[in-house]
Parts: structure tokens; sequence; C-alpha cells
């Protein structure tokens, strides 16, 4: 029986979906609350500070003015406030809304080529963190922050558009197989690049197989010339690939992997962020690779509330 088809797998699928989605829910409302709420304040103090300012210097320029009219627009104005107040709460919570759509989506996204990959999506979520912690400490800009977790989560969503016969296939694959296996970086970036809110994600699902020297796939890109969201994923991937357990291969430990890496270098990777990756590699390990799925929640969540509104 396919795995994907067993009740218990998709059971499971469900649980991962929903307590995803549950964690980053909440850290979005969160976010967003404290941004209404600074936003508020700021608004209240602007404006008796501009009201103050505006009233002084219309009794400097002319001082017998009758300062009644422009007391009484002020205290008007200032009886407007709640309805001011109402209606930008009521926007605010429209975004809060658009927002969790997205979320969902991207969540939504992830977990439906998961499913059809025989993962469990954690992998996703694993990569997506490291890229991040990859990326703050190669000082990246943080605007390319939030698309590299988008694009890291949803990699490889084009595998959605690869025939089960291949994308299952336990053997190695024919020529034929492969090219038609490799395709799934085009579908990928064919499902995102669609979107507005994904152009950072659809730089990453691209670009996700490209190499430093040029032999990856699909367009053989190279060096500069590969955004720096991929060449910053492609290390974590292969990171997590390495030291990881699959049905047909054992996990390495951490210093093999990073052995294997290193000789990679300026090949498969960017020597620049991968003397970034080596001195984080140990920590990312003992706290992500050796961590479950609630402490991938909860960097996650940590991950959205930072960085979801640059
Ligand atoms: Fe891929």
């Amino acid at each position: 029986m396919n795995i994907h088809s067993h009740g218990a797998y998709l059971a499971y699928e469900e649980r991962l979906a929903q307590r995803i989605q549950t964690t980053l829910s909440r850290s979005l409302n969160r976010n967003l609350w404290k941004r209404i709420l600074w936003r508020l304040g700021l608004a209240v103090l602007g404006f008796v500070l501009v009201g103050s300012v505006l009233l002084e210097y219309l009794r400097y320029l002319f001082p017998r003015i009758n300062e009644m009219p422009f007391v009484i627009f002020l205290t008007v104005t200032f009886l407007l406030c709640p309805i001011i107040v109402i209606s930008v709460r009521h926007v605010l919570a429209l975004l809060v809304e658009l927002q969790m759509a997205h979320v969902e989506l991207l969540v939504i996204l992830g977990n439906v080529v998961a499913m059809r990959d025989q993962d469990t999506g954690e992998h996703n979520l694993r990569v997506a963190i490291m890229a991040v912690r990859l990326a703050e400490a190669a000082k990246v800009a943080p605007k390319l922050v939030w698309g590299l977790f988008m694009g890291a989560f949803l990699h490889d969503v084009g595998k959605i558009g690869v025939p089960d016969n291949i994308l299952l296939k336990p053997g190695c694959f024919t020529d034929k197989e492969r090219l038609e296996m490799q395709k799934h970086v085009l579908h990928g970036y064919d499902i995102v690049a669609s979107s507005e809110w994904l152009q950072g994600a659809a730089r990453v699902v691209r670009f996700h197989h490209e190499k430093f020297d040029g032999t990856g796939y699909p367009d053989g890109t190279g060096a500069g010339d590969i955004p720096i969201e991929a060449r910053i994923f492609s290390i974590v991937d292969v990171f997590d690939a390495l030291v990881s357990s699959r049905p047909y291969k054992d996990a390495m430990s951490l210093n093999q992997a990073l052995e294997v890496m290193e000789k990679e270098r300026g090949t498969s990777f960017d020597p620049d962020f991968l003397d970034a990756f080596l001195p984080i590699a140990g920590t990312l390990y003992d706290q992500v690779i050796e961590s479950g799925l609630d402490q991938h929640k909860e960097m996650g969540a940590a991950i959205i509330e930072r960085y979801s509104g640059q």
C-alpha cells in the first residue's frame, strides 16, 4: 500500500498541518496587535503634539485671533477619534486576515508537496529555519529573509507536477526519468512566480538546484547569477539531507557531513556562505536537527513574527 493513502499517515499529516497553522496564527495575531497598539498610541500622541504646535503657531501669527473656532475644530476631531480608531482597527483586522490567508496558503502548499513526496513536511520546516539562521549569520538584508523562508518551505512544490511513477520510484532513474524529475524546479516556479507575494520564494524555487560552478540545473546558472536566497538555501538543504536518515541511507554525523560539504566549496556552494555556515553548523545541528516538531514550530513562529512584515 502506498504510504500516502494510509489512514494513519493522512491523519498525521492533517494533525501536523493543523498544529503548525495554529502556532503561526497565534504568533501572527500577537505580532499584528502589537503593531496596532503602537500605531494607535503614536496617532494619539501625534494628534496632541501637532494640535498644540498648530495652536501655538496660530497664536504667534495672529495674537488677537479668536481661538474658539480652532479649539472647536480640535475638539470635534478628538471626538471623532473613536470612529477613526474603529476604522483603523477594522482595516488592521482585515490585514491580519489577509496575512493569515497567505501563511495558511504557504503551509498548505508545503504540506501538499510533502504528502506526495513521502515526507512528513518536517524537512521543509527544518530547512526553512536553518536558511534563515544562515542568512542572519551572513548578515543578509532582512528584506530578503522572508522570501528565503517561504522559498525554503516551498522549494520542492513543483514535485506536484511530477508523475507518481517517477516521483515515487524506489530505484535509480533512467536518463529520461531524471530529466522529468528535474522539471520540478520549473513546475514549482510556474506555481509560485505568478504571486506577487511569493516573488522572493520564487527565486529559491527556481534556482535551488543550481550550483556555484554552473553545473546544476535547469539552466546551469552559476556564481553571482544565482540569487542569494538560492545560494543560502542549497547549503542548508544539502546539510539537512546529509544528517537525516532516509529509507535508503543512514544519517551522517555532523563532522562527516561537514567534511562532505567542505569538498563542495566553490563547486556546489558559494564559498562566502559556506564560511558563514560552518561556524553555526554545530548549533544548527543541536537546535534544529536534534530537536522535534514542537521546537520547530516555535522557531518558525518566531521567524514569521520577526520577518513577515518586511
Ligand atoms: Fe528540489
